[in-house]
């Protein structure tokens, strides 16, 4: 394919290095001149292992050169790359000067341009950008729509710099969000040799994966580094500590704990949190991550309450009461959190919680039910029918097949606020149905 690559920074040079070894010709872009000249003596204008050797072949072979000729470079390719910088505003958000610039004027350029092309943009941008802001800059320029032998693409880069040529050969994974149908068939040809699962999704999931996978690595970074901190002050070895750590791979090192759900809650959870933080109090350690992910999980509470209060003061059965599914335990439940916000600002609920009626049958943490939450205790309903029977507003904290089997037949005419995320209460036939973060 004949491929022009607008901005010669890090994702622009090795996209020139690299793309001609999958068989590409590469036109590359840049307002610069000095980086335009590097690239046609064959030298890469970026630092990078092994990039210099892959430009300086690419030249050669007659695969690869530069230009500052924006329109000669889109006349002459079928896709355009543009990976020119999104820098931060002042309000971090991303400065899209450049961007917008490049795809005003490719579509200027397009429209006297015969047959097809397709604008890839894979500058780091905020979702919504490529489809909302970006697209109608294209359209208005081109003179035609996206789909009339146009196609916009949103495709990420999740090169590091230092390994980018080893990351751009073996990807985690290739992530295309298409406005059209085209876009994506495009993007399978221009990467049909390269390793790794290829992903079709929408452009703003797209542009949202990309945010996110930098978000979690920062998270992941200043984890380590306060948990290394407080524990050097008590004379341990951080490194030995997270070297054991890395090699859960069922519970730490995995995919559980980041499906987007209800706060987290339970005897151990709040309580090793609280502990961690004191220790590092005690060692005079600051560590503002880590100390504060328990306001962090009332706020979702917080949010609970009042998705659930938006709908004014309705009649409300809660399903779910224990911390989590498959457990009567109670100690420190968000659910009991969210129950007595809810009966406290005058709410009518019912609860129904499978687990916590059978262990209440069984005489079973009878004790914590009498001592800490009879006034919950109150409001439990034996069946889940009659705990709906009672609702407007249908709450689930935690609920099994069965019991959200009941909840879809009397759904009709009630609201549904899903703490939980199950796919079957998406169209039951509720009045509305929201999950609390997604
Ligand atoms: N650097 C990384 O490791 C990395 C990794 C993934 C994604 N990204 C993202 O990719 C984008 C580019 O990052 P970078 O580090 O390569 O940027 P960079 O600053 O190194 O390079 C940007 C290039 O764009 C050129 N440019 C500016 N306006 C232009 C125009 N109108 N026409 C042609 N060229 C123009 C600049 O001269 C410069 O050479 C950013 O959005 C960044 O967030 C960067």
């Amino acid at each position: 394919m004949k491929v022009s690559v607008f901005g010669l920074g890090y994702v622009g040079a090795v996209s020139c290095g690299c793309l001609p070894e999958l068989g590409h010709e590469v036109i590359g872009v840049d307002t610069n001149p000095t980086k335009v000249r590097m690239i046609n003596d064959g030298r890469s204008p970026v630092v990078e292992e092994g990039i210099d050797e892959l430009i300086e072949a690419a030249v050669r072979s007659e695969k690869l050169h530069a230009t500052d000729d924006l329109a000669a470079a889109v006349m002459d390719s079928e896709v355009s790359l543009v990976s020119v910088a999104t820098p931060a505003k002042a309000n971090f958000a991303p400065d899209l000067t450049a961007v917008e610039g490049v795809i005003r004027s490719i579509g200027e350029v397009l429209r006297r341009k015969p047959g097809s092309h397709t604008i890839v943009l894979r500058s780091t941008v905020a979702p919504g950008t490529t489809e909302d802001h970006l697209r109608p800059i294209l359209e208005a320029g081109a003179g035609r729509a996206v789909g009339d032998r146009l196609s916009l693409v949103f495709n990420p880069e999740f090169l590091r710099e230092g390994s980018s040529v080893r990351d751009f050969r073996h990807p985690p994974q290739t992530i295309v969000g298409s406005v059209d149908e085209a876009g994506y068939e495009l993007m399978e040809r221009l990467y049909a040799d390269v390793p790794g699962a290829f992903v079709r999704t929408s452009c703003r999931v797209a542009e949202s994966v990309k945010y996110l996978c930098n978000v979690f690595h920062a998270m992941k970074i200043v984890f380590a580094n306060e948990a290394g901190s407080v524990l050097k002050a008590y004379g341990l070895d951080a490194r030995e500590v997270m070297r054991i750590f890395c090699q859960d791979k069922q519970l730490n090192i995995s995919p559980l704990y980041l499906r987007p759900g209800f706060a987290f809650g339970g005897s151990c959870l709040p309580k090793e949190v609280k502990g961690f933080v004191t220790l590092a109090r005690q060692a005079d350690v600051p560590i503002p991550a880590l100390a504060h992910l328990l306001d962090s999980n009332s706020a979702h509470v917080d949010r609970a309450f009042e998705m659930i209060a938006a709908g004014g003061r309705r009649r409300v059965a809660l399903f779910g009461l224990a911390f989590k599914p498959g457990t009567d335990d109670m100690r420190d439940s968000p659910l009991v959190v969210l129950a007595e916000r809810l009966v406290g600002r005058g709410f009518d609920i019912a609860i129904y919680d499978g687990f916590v009626r059978l262990s209440r049958l069984l005489g079973k943490n009878k004790e914590y039910i009498d001592r800490e939450v009879p006034h919950l205790d109150r409001l439990l309903r034996p069946t889940p029918e009659e705990a709906l029977e009672h609702a407007e507003v249908i709450v689930v904290g935690h609920a099994d097949a069965a019991v959200r089997e009941s909840i879809r037949r009397h759904a009709a005419g009630r609201r549904i606020v899903d703490l939980s995320g199950y796919d079957d209460l998406r169209d039951c036939g509720a009045a509305s149905y929201e999950g609390i973060c997604w």
